[in-house]
């Protein structure tokens, strides 16, 4: 057995852009979601982390990790600033991943060693809070780090990660526990999420490219959590999850037929709906700026009159998500550019989720 001696691993992880979207929990404790979702799964829109062995606790270091990869794209690596709050979290997922990786990975033959504590560097390729989903990146990235590092033997967790589909599920569902939307970043392009299971979805559709049309980069103001915690308090919120497995279903299908101009007017009519319900919660709150509503504005005449339209979707924050066939992506780009000049406009691939880099 090659026993592992690398007490230091550089991971990269995606962030994913849900069309049927997580929003409001059944469970808080497992951190479960109130209905299923169904997102894309992104390339280099995503956070490098580096895990170091130390001798003292572990500690979450704000510096650039080592050995992190160039993008083609022109994206590069910030380092987030993480509160208090968010380095506890944090801090505490990684214990979490250390107290459940035994017991997971004893499915799979894998033994687990004894991991004193981590230096954590992380950055992202993305401006954090502005609804690129960084919490989805991050804690994929730290839950495939720790557990990788966890392993007695790394040849064989990698071989298990990358050909075992129940494997790196497993760790989904640990990552799940710290952050929602981060089970659906070990997969991809297409990735279901329902209760506790998470599973790839079949799919017709030509490569996707997605196009984040930075309205702002300003940090949120309200945290997912506590959006997912006020959604359950507008009137919208009744018949939500019926109408949600509903368009679950559908989409499913249509990404099975490679129907994306179905596909465009459900997520529409998703994102509407999620940001509807925070504006209509009983502590109202909107992720909009005036620019986000001009561009919806647009995409609704486009939605309306164009043959191949894209897909159009907002997460929490003010920027949209154009999901277009990578062979459109140019001229969508000079489109959009025309309409809106000085727009900055972030570009990325649909990708296949979290990867170990060294
Ligand atoms: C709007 O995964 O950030 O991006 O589980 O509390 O960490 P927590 O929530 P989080 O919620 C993301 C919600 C969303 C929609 C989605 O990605 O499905």
């Amino acid at each position: 057995m090659n026993k592992q001696n690398s007490q230091q691993i550089t991971v990269r992880a995606p962030s994913n852009i849900a069309l049927i979207k997580y929003m409001g929990k059944s469970d808080l404790a497992l951190n479960l979601a109130a209905s299923p979702s169904l997102s894309m799964t992104l390339k280099d829109l995503c956070t490098v982390t580096e895990l170091k062995e130390i001798d003292g606790p572990s500690r979450i270091v704000a510096e650039l990790p080592g050995g992190a990869p160039s993008f083609t794209t022109g994206l590069s690596l910030q380092v987030p600033r993480l509160s208090e709050k968010g380095i506890h979290r944090m801090l505490a997922h990684v214990a979490r991943v250390q107290g459940q990786a035994p017991e997971s990975f004893g499915a799979f033959g894998l033994k687990t060693r004894q991991l004193k504590g981590l230096e954590i560097r992380s950055a992202n390729t993305f401006p954090e809070g502005t609804g690129i989903a960084s919490s989805a990146s991050s804690f994929a990235a730290v839950t495939l780090g720790v557990a990788a590092l966890l392993a007695e033997d790394l040849g064989q967790f990698k071989a298990l990660y990358s050909k075992n589909q129940g494997f790196r599920r497993s760790l989904s569902q640990i990552s799940r526990q710290g952050s929602g939307s981060s089970c659906r970043s070990f997969e991809g392009p297409w990735v279901a999420w329902k209760d506790e299971r998470t599973w790839a979805c079949e799919s017709k559709t030509p490569e996707l490219a997605d196009l984040v049309l930075l309205v702002s980069d300003a940090h949120k103001e309200v945290g997912s959590s506590e959006a997912h915690r006020r959604v359950l308090e507008s009137p919208l919120w009744e018949g939500r999850v019926a109408r949600v497995e509903k368009r679950f279903e559908e989409l499913q299908v249509q990404l099975r037929q490679g129907d994306l101009r179905a596909a465009a007017l459900l997520s529409w009519q998703e994102a509407w709906e999620m940001h509807s319900l925070f504006h209509t919660a009983r502590e109202p709150f909107t992720y909009w700026a005036p620019q986000s509503m001009e561009i919806l504005k647009y995409f609704s005449e486009v939605l309306r009159t164009d043959a191949h339209p894209p897909i159009v979707t907002m997460d929490a924050g003010p920027n949209l998500h154009v999901l277009v066939p990578v062979a459109d992506e140019a001229a969508w780009t000079r489109k959009i550019t025309e309409r809106f000049p000085g727009l900055r406009i972030l570009r990325d691939h649909c990708g296949t989720g979290a990867e170990i880099v060294l």
